[in-house]
This record gives structure tokens, C-alpha cells and sequence, in this order.
């Protein structure tokens, strides 16, 4: 896993609470990246150690800069951070790009309609995948459905018009806004969400060849169940979709038999005894217990957090792809629950 430092050149705010972070390209380390991925950010806040990925919102060779839009959590610790105190010139460091929300790489695309669902700031990795596509003639056609709550706080409402003036016949994008509104000046505008119909007839589009089609979804987990069992039973076929998850949500009743366990967690030199409360995972647990331990994505997509289990019991709940990346003994911190009371954890990567 490589480490970066890069430096800030402009902050830019998109919404009200959305802003694009621009990063100087590094003289002689070049970041290398591909549209969809995300770069991982290091923070030092109150004495501990954060890592948060975020989906670049710049194109590889389309965007100078490296930038990554961000939207503030409510109470969220690093989002708020980077809002409230990320100031030009700053210095960060980054964790590699990683992250599999891409272009298949041994697949022609040229001949290919590219469909980008998203809502919100699910935007970001749809806006890099659409701009790399267009400027890079990787699809015939790409259609992007975009919810939003109001017209006005659209990311990336002048970059999509710019795109859609240039790529004119190429790139169709349709924004659906939630909030009633009147006289919005824009033909692309639909009122109401992504429904079931509004996919039926935007993969009209594609004349009914939807063998040719290459899906991205980026929103919440609603969006991606709907958009993804509607694909399914017109036919698309799994290894055409592509999701991308900003957090996990976590079924109440995964959680039903666990309860507050010690866990015996040991890095290299250091070895800790961490008491792992209800709820929390035991990469939560370790770095609330100011452990140094690796991580990135906390939704079991970058096998960052890796770690052998010596003694006890462990759930992994949440995890969606890569399971058959692991050996029967290993988990992954971000995603494992402690389900007996000697569990004992190495990490050895
Ligand atoms: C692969 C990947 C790519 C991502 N790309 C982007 C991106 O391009 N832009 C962006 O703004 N964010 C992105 N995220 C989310 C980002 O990494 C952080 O999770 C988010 O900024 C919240 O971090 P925080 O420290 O502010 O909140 P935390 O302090 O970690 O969480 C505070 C509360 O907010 C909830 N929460 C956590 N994440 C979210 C979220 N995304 N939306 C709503 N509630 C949340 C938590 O459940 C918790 O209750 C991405 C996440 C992943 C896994
Ligand atoms: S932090 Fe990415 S899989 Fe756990």
C-alpha cells in the first residue's frame, strides 16, 4: 500500500454542503488513477487517526488536478473537519487510489451505452466515469439519472450542462429532483425520484439492445436494490453492473446473539486487549483504543484491514464482494464482530 503526500490548490464549494478539493499533481511521484476509484485521505484529529476514501470527482487526463468532492455528515467527524479547517497549501496524506467501480478493463466499451444512476454525492465517481468516457470515445452513448432533492443543490449542475453541450447526441443527462418546483428552465428536469418506470423508459434509449449496456450505480442502498432488480428482470446481466457503496448499512438482525466481548488484538510488537461494544466492529474498537491499525474503505471492499483469527469466534457482517479473497482463518476488521468471549486477532499484512 503506497503512501502519498499531496498538497491542497483549491478548495471549491458546489453546494451548500459539497466541496471539491483540488490536489497539485506530484512533480515526480505522478498519482496514477482510474475514473471511478477513489483516493483514501489521512487525518490526525484530537490524537487519533482517520481514514476516509473518496471517489475522484477529476478524470484521469481530462482534470489536471486531482480532486475529490466532499459532503458534509451531519456529526460526521472527518467530513466537518475538511469543511471547517482544510485550507489551501495544506498538506495531506493519501493512501493510493484503489477501488474496482470502473470500466472493465478486457472489455471494449467504443461499442458500449453507458448508464450512470446516482443520487446526491454518489455523483462523484459517475461525474469521473462519465467525463473519462466522453473525452475518451469509450462509449457510444451514456446516459446519466441523477436524484437530487431540489434543483439547487445540484453537484456538478454546470459541469453536466457543460457536457451535455459538447457531447451533444452523445451524453443524455436527466436530473430528478424530489421537491415540487415550477419554472426550472432545463428540458433534462424530471419531478419526482428514480422509479421503476423512469428506468423502463430511459433504457428505451438503448432500443431494446440491452446486451450492449454497461450500468454504474452510486446512491443509497433503496436506489441500488431498485435500479438493480429492475436491470435483472429486463435481463442485464450481473457482470454489467457495477455498484459503489459509501457506507454500509447493517441489518439490526445480523446483530441479534452479539454482545460486548474483550478481543485480544496483536500488530506486530504491540498487543491489546480492546473491549469491543455492542455495534462496533473491532477496527472501531481498536482505533478508539488509539491502535495503529490499517484501514480504508469500512465496507469490506479493500481488504485493507486483513487479519488472521488465532482463538475465538467472529461474524463478518455486511461484506457484499471478495469473501473468496480470504482464507478460511481471516477477516476483515471493519466488517468482524466478535462472536464469543476469547477472541484473539493477529495482524500480520
Ligand atoms: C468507496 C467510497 C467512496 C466514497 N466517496 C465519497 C465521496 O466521493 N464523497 C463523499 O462525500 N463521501 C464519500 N464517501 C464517504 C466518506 O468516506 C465518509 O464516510 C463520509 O465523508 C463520512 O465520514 P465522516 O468522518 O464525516 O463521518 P463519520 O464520523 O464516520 O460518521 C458519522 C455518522 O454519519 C454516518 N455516515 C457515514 N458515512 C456516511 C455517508 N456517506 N452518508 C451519510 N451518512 C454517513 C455514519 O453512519 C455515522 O452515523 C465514500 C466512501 C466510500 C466507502
Ligand atoms: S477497511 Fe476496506 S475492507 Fe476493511
Amino acid at each position: 500500500m503506497k503512501l502519498y503526500t499531496l498538497k491542497v490548490t483549491d478548495i471549491r464549494q458546489e453546494t451548500q454542503d459539497s466541496v471539491t478539493i483540488l490536489f497539485k499533481q506530484p512533480g515526480l511521484k505522478r498519482i496514477k488513477y482510474i475514473a471511478g476509484q477513489y483516493l483514501s485521505l489521512i487525518f490526525r484529529i484530537n490524537g487519533r487517526r482517520y481514514v476516509r476514501p473518496y471517489s475522484f470527482s477529476s478524470a484521469p487526463g481530462v482534470d489536471e488536478t486531482l480532486n475529490i468532492t466532499v459532503k458534509r455528515v451531519p456529526a460526521g467527524i472527518v467530513s466537518n473537519h475538511i469543511f471547517d479547517k482544510l485550507k489551501i497549501e495544506d498538506v495531506l496524506e493519501v493512501i493510493e487510489p484503489m477501488g474496482d467501480f470502473v470500466l472493465p478493463a478486457n472489455t471494449q466499451t467504443s461499442d458500449k451505452h453507458i448508464y450512470l444512476w446516482g443520487a446526491g454525492s454518489g455523483i462523484t465517481p459517475l461525474i469521473s466515469i462519465a467525463k473519462d468516457a466522453l473525452y475518451g470515445n469509450k462509449a457510444t452513448s451514456i446516459t446519466l439519472a441523477y436524484g437530487n432533492r431540489d434543483y439547487e443543490n445540484i453537484i456538478f449542475s454546470t459541469v453536466i450542462e457543460d457536457l451535455n453541450k459538447r457531447f451533444a447526441g452523445i451524453f443524455f443527462p436527466y436530473h430528478f429532483i424530489t421537491k415540487p418546483f415550477v419554472d426550472i428552465d432545463n428540458p433534462n428536469v424530471v419531478q419526482g425520484r428514480i422509479t421503476e418506470k423512469e428506468i423502463r423508459d430511459l433504457l428505451n434509449g438503448s432500443q431494446g439492445n440491452l446486451k450492449n449496456t454497461i450500468h454504474f450505480i452510486c446512491g443509497p442502498v433503496g436506489l441500488k436494490e431498485s435500479i438493480k432488480s429492475t436491470l435483472n428482470e429486463l435481463g442485464v446481466e450481473n457482470s454489467n453492473i457495477f455498484s459503489e457503496d459509501f457506507e454500509v448499512i447493517r441489518n439490526p438482525k445480523d446483530f441479534e446473539d452479539i454482545i460486548t466481548q474483550n478481543v485480544l488484538i496483536k500488530r506486530g510488537g504491540e498487543s491489546k486487549t480492546v473491549e469491543v461494544t455492542f455495534g462496533k466492529s473491532i477496527l472501531e474498537a481498536g482505533l478508539d483504543a488509539l491502535m495503529e491499525l490499517s484501514y480504508s474503505c469500512q465496507t469490506g471492499n479493500c481488504l485493507v484491514c486483513k487479519a488472521r483469527i488465532i482463538k475465538g469466534d467472529v461474524r463478518m457482517i455486511g461484506v457484499e464482494k471478495l469473501p473468496e479473497l480470504l482464507e478460511s482463518d481471516e477477516c476483515l476488521l471493519c466488517s468482524s464482530f466478535p462472536v464469543s468471549d476469547n477472541v484473539e486477532i493477529s495482524i500480520e499484512y
